[in-house]
């Protein structure tokens, strides 16, 4: 069985991303059914990770100091690729998103991961950034990804109210460029397998 986990990284509240990530979920189902895929919503706010607190950079592989940590660890550790959902803040990722990633390090190796990302222009630059990051933490990234906008794939009844956060309304293309991006995040999580393996579960400096 392989595990994916779409990874939501805004934290703030009346974020989008709740709507955007329930367009992923949806259309992800249903390009996946009828697999043995496991694909699970993975909320960074359902962590409740403060800034980084560990005394230690996880890349040196010391047993953590807090409980959210070990339970963030836990989760992460579950999977054999990623789906990261990531809004576009200031031209990168999400601070949450940020901060979650960094309390981790061999949890993230040698997995697979695509990405959707949206805003103004699609959430390419957070995208952008986040494929440094990966890199950076041996997360193997695949190149199809999804860019979402906000003017061309939601739709809201009035923009001028700031309270109307609006909806998905994404472009006929979309659902099958987030299928193709599955389809090589679930073959490169196969064949990253025995790897993955090798290292075990949690390896301490890959
Ligand atoms: C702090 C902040 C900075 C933003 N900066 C950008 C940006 O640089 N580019 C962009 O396209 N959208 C930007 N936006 C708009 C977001 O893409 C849009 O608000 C989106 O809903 C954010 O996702 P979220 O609601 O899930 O947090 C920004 C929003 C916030 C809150």
């Amino acid at each position: 069985m392989t595990r994916l986990a779409l990874i939501i990284g805004s934290t703030r509240p009346r974020r989008r991303s709740d709507f955007v990530a329930a367009w992923v979920e949806e259309t992800a189902r249903r390009h996946l059914a009828g697999s043995v895929i496991d694909f699970e919503r993975l909320d960074v706010a359902d962590f409740g990770l403060p800034l980084l607190d560990e005394p230690y950079p996880a890349a040196y592989g010391m047993p953590y100091r807090h409980e959210h940590t070990r339970r963030w660890s836990e989760a992460v550790a579950s999977y054999d690729g990623f789906v990261f959902l990531t809004a576009e803040h200031n031209r990168g990722i999400p601070a949450s998103l940020k901060n979650a990633i960094d309390y981790l390090y061999g949890e993230w190796a040698h997995r697979a991961a695509g990405f959707v990302g949206f805003g103004g222009s699609g959430g390419v630059n957070a995208i952008a950034q986040l494929r440094g990051v990966c890199a950076e933490l041996r997360v193997a990234a695949v190149r199809p990804q999804v860019e979402l906008g906000a003017f061309t794939d939601m739709a809201t009844d009035d923009p001028a109210d700031v309270d109307d956060l609006g909806r998905m309304a994404a472009r006929e293309h979309q659902a099958a460029a987030l299928g193709g991006m599955l389809d090589e995040v679930v073959a490169l999580a196969e064949a990253l397998r025995p790897l993955r393996e090798a290292h075990g579960p949690v390896p301490a400096d890959a």
